[in-house]
């Protein structure tokens, strides 16, 4: 893969935004492209937003900031573009022929990525011109405080895909976690539809309200899990000495 100096997006919304601050902080330049002009506004009040949580990040010594530009031209934008990250709605149709179209006008060497919730990367890929350098890449809302990002290869990803998109995202400080498997949903989004069906039982049989089950995992769980997530927090040494008879009996802690 080509030395990213520029960013390319494509859909200037939420997770658009999110890409754009996240990469400018750390010294990346961004040619964003948008359907809707009026976006140019939103994106450039979406990075100034950013700033204050983004300078207390890391302490660090970063390059000078990138510079943004924004254009209605989706094949101004791949031409530009050293790494292209789409982010328009999540309709299969729609992405498949605006990714077959920015493959048409990226060059060969250019990765493009998609910050898909839930569609499969073998199902986007689908129509693109060189397939082999598409996977996912999907970030968590906001994109320029959460470090995760799920890397999801296709059926017809190149391995070097996932290893250069994987390097360019630790660049911008990001974690890349790679999923070994396509799945709808891929991993996180599985695991927090599983806590939001219990969510919806329990509201359903009247057990909690909405918020007493906020309050629950808030003040509990959620902290733990920040730290040390679901799995750690069971084999974790001093966790199980805490947890005694539970541990024993593998009950959840
Ligand atoms: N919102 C989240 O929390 C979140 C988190 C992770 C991933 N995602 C994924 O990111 C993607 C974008 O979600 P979002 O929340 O930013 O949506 P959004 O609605 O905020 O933004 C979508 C943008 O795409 C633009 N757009 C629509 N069609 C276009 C086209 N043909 N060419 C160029 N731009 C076009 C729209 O004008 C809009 O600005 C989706 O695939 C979603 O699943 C969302």
């Amino acid at each position: 893969m080509r030395n990213v100096r520029t960013l390319g997006l494509l859909g200037t919304g939420v997770i658009g935004g999110g890409w754009a601050a996240r990469a400018l902080h750390f010294g990346i330049d961004v040619i964003a492209a948008d359907v809707k002009p009026e976006m140019e506004e939103w994106i450039r009040g979406a990075v100034a937003n950013a700033e204050p949580a983004l300078a207390r990040l890391t302490f660090a010594p970063l390059p000078p900031k990138g510079t943004l530009s924004f254009t209605t031209d989706l094949k101004v934008m791949a031409q530009r573009a050293d790494f292209v990250q789409e982010n328009i709605p999540e309709q299969l149709a729609l992405k498949q022929r605006m990714l077959a179209e920015v493959s048409r006008y990226a060059a060969p060497d250019v990765i493009i990525a998609s910050s898909t919730s839930g569609l499969t990367p073998t199902d986007l890929q689908r129509d693109m011109v060189a397939p082999e350098r598409f996977c996912v890449a999907h970030p968590f809302n906001p994109v320029y405080l959460l470090p995760l990002v799920e890397l999801v290869g296709g059926h017809k990803t190149a391995q070097s895909t996932i290893d250069a998109a994987a390097k360019f995202f630790t660049y911008i400080g990001m974690h890349p976690l790679h999923v070994r498997r396509e799945v709808p949903g891929h991993l996180t989004d599985r695991l927090q539809e599983a806590l939001w069906r219990e969510i919806l039982h329990l509201v359903n049989d009247g057990v909690a309200t909405t918020g007493e089950l906020d309050e629950s995992i808030i003040y509990g769980p959620g902290l733990r899990w920040a730290a040390w997530a679901r799995i750690s927090s069971i084999t974790w040494p001093a966790a199980k000495a805490a947890c005694g008879t539970c541990w024993r009996s593998s009950a959840p802690v």
